[in-house]
């Protein structure tokens, strides 16, 4: 059983010899969206409230019962320390009410390991890029559960989700802006404003992300307005071309860098369709596999918790220690935290 509450959503999946057999998401994301952004006790009250149903709700998608379940896998971090709290102290409910073992996860290797639910185990050696809404990094991957995941670079300010979700705002499109751009955009042209490629230039670092300068172009463009025959979704359109063609350069150049032929984009802003597609181009031309999980395991969910906590499991980890407590801020250095 994986549970999942860093953020908004309130998910709860169970997955066994890397199948996923079932699983349920409730969110808070309307209560959100008139304040703009996740509100940290909203969300927390929230998944307080959603939690059993949502386990019993998977369980029953699952076609098994509580008795079935042989560990619980839960996100300790990173995320938002109320949220988390609650799906820490329901798994380690279960857990000992079930006396099985229980593993604290870390939320961004649940996303990757989301993709081999889809796909299958990983090779041997990939590149990652993780991109959501609190993070943006490019990761030189080998086994998700045994071998230290190293970060080639990760954004200096905002993450590439956030970028979206601010510059949704500032364009007037509803929370989450990465939904609304990516519907908008669907409408507008990608050439009508050339907004700034972020460390792009010859003397940048190569693999880094910066989007603060990204989203201040786009404020300055608004506030400018100076051509009427730019729409909002031409601004959409142009914003997401200028993400999706740094996320993507950038992911390429780390894979020749790093000599993989697999690239695995995942996190909440992989669901975004102009990245999707030009990635696929881009890896088509240069002969790398690509993998992204379904729309629908890009965002935050259960399913990929109890991925990753199912792989852990059949690596025979140790179960983390029943005291361990959420950790809000943490790097991704691997799956487990608290071991
Ligand atoms: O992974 P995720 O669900 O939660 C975090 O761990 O942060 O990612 C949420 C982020 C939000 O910033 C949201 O706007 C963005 O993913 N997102 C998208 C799309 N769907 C969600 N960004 C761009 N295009 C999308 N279609
Ligand atoms: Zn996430």
């Amino acid at each position: 059983m994986g549970i999942e509450t860093s953020c908004d959503e309130t998910g709860v999946g169970f997955v066994q010899g890397g199948v996923l057999l079932g699983d349920a998401l409730a969110s808070s994301m309307d209560e959100h969206a008139r304040f703009g952004g996740v509100v940290p006790e909203i969300a927390a009250r929230a998944h307080l409230h959603s939690l059993v149903p949502t386990v019993h709700l998977a369980l029953e998608r699952a076609g098994i019962t509580l008795s079935d379940v042989g560990a619980v896998a839960v996100t300790a971090g990173p995320g938002l320390a109320t949220a988390l709290h609650v799906g820490v102290a329901a798994a380690k409910a279960y857990a000992l009410a079930l006396g099985v073992p229980l593993y604290g996860v870390h939320h961004l290797a649940g996303h990757a390991a989301a993709d081999t639910l889809e796909h299958g185990p990983l090779p041997d050696r990939s590149v990652g890029l993780i991109v959501s809404g609190g993070h943006t990094s490019l990761l030189a991957v080998r086994d998700l559960v045994r071998t230290p995941i190293v970060h080639l670079s990760d954004t200096l300010d905002d993450a590439a989700g956030e970028a979206f979700d601010k510059v949704a705002r500032l364009i007037g499109l509803p929370y989450p802006g990465g939904p609304s751009i990516d519907k908008a955009a669907k409408l507008g042209d990608p050439t009508a404003v050339a907004f700034p490629r972020p460390l792009t230039g010859p003397n940048d670092d190569p693999l880094g992300f910066s989007f603060s300068g990204l989203k201040t172009a786009v404020a300055r463009y608004v506030e400018a307005r100076r051509d009427p025959g730019v729409s909002t979704e031409d601004i959409a359109a142009s914003f997401q071309e200028a993400v999706a063609d740094v996320l993507t350069t950038k992911a390429l150049r780390a894979c020749r860098e790093q000599a993989v032929d697999t690239l695995v984009i995942v996190g909440g802003v992989a669901a975004n369709s102009r990245i999707r597609a030009l990635a696929q181009e881009r890896c088509d031309a240069a002969g790398i596999e690509l993998r992204i999980p379904p729309m629908r395991l890009c965002t935050d969910n259960g399913a990929m918790i109890a991925a990753i906590g199912d792989l852990l499991v059949r690596d025979g980890a140790r179960p983390s220690r029943p005291d361990f407590s959420a950790i809000p801020t943490i790097e991704l250095t691997g799956a487990q935290l608290a071991a």
